[in-house]
């Protein structure tokens, strides 16, 4: 029996090259990227290496990508890292009904700590409608979030139109990149976004590393807290292996 596999939505294997550039990493290279030893220094250097290249596949400044655990932690993380910011004065957050449970799952959770929440529909072509988002978004909003592509349908959102009429509101804009990326290009000045999330293992990267993409300047609390790595907005030990595959 040959087995075809036709999932690479969601996941792909290593890639040979990747896994060639994350062995190092785990074995004699194997430093803590945030040492100032030799061997962590090292470590730093591929790391900043990796971080050059993410920022360059999506039109970034390195300065702007924050590595996470996956597509799941980088979408908690704008999510929650928008509402904890605002979390005194509460607000609303816009998402639409076909969001990763990623996306959903924060947004519920904001909405349990007295955050009012909209669920846009989709058309029948399983597109959100610009004008609905408008008709949706106050001054109460705090953050939009609506996928590039969907993992179901493969339906891609038209976001450099619904992220220009959030932004006329003064509201800022996420998009879940993570079915897109490798399948389309995803660049985040032609996004016109705020906050962009990748996942690395749906293309053909090792699975547990990710990032966000957040523009220069755009302030975000953390969700989680300790030692200050990646500038303090994701604490934790960089994972050299995975960021370099
Ligand atoms: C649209 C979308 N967002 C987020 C995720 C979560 O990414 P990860 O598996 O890296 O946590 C997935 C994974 O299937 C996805 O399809």
């Amino acid at each position: 029996v040959r087995r075809v596999y036709l999932d690479y939505s969601a996941t792909t294997p290593v890639h040979p090259e990747a896994a060639e550039a994350a062995w190092p990493y785990q074995n004699c290279r194997f430093g803590n990227p945030s040492s100032a030893s030799t061997m962590g220094r090292d470590a730093r250097t591929a790391v900043e290496a990796a971080r050059a290249s993410v920022a360059r596949f999506v039109g970034a400044d390195p300065d702007e990508i924050v590595f996470t655990s996956g597509g799941t932690e980088a979408n908690n993380l704008a999510v929650l890292g928008v509402g904890f910011r605002s979390l005194a004065r509460g607000g609303r957050v816009i998402t639409s009904s076909i969001e990763h449970a990623a996306v959903l799952g924060p947004v519920q959770f904001l909405e349990r700590l007295g955050f009012r929440t909209t669920y846009l529909p989709v058309d029948n072509l399983g597109r959100v409608n610009p004008s609905d988002l408008e008709r949706a978004l106050g001054p109460d909003t705090v953050l939009v979030s609506i996928m590039l592509a969907n993992n179901e349908t493969g339906v891609i959102q038209d976001i450099p139109s619904l992220a220009q009429v959030t932004h006329r509101a003064g509201v800022p804009f996420h998009t879940d990149a993570v079915q897109a990326l490798g399948k389309m290009p995803v660049d985040v000045g032609n996004l016109g976004v705020d906050l962009v999330s990748l996942s690395g293992h749906k293309v053909y990267a090792p699975k547990g590393i990710g990032a966000l993409w957040i523009r220069k300047g755009f302030l975000l609390a953390p969700i989680v807290y300790g030692g200050g790595q990646e500038k303090g907005i994701r604490p934790g030990t960089v994972n050299g292996p995975g960021v370099c595959g």
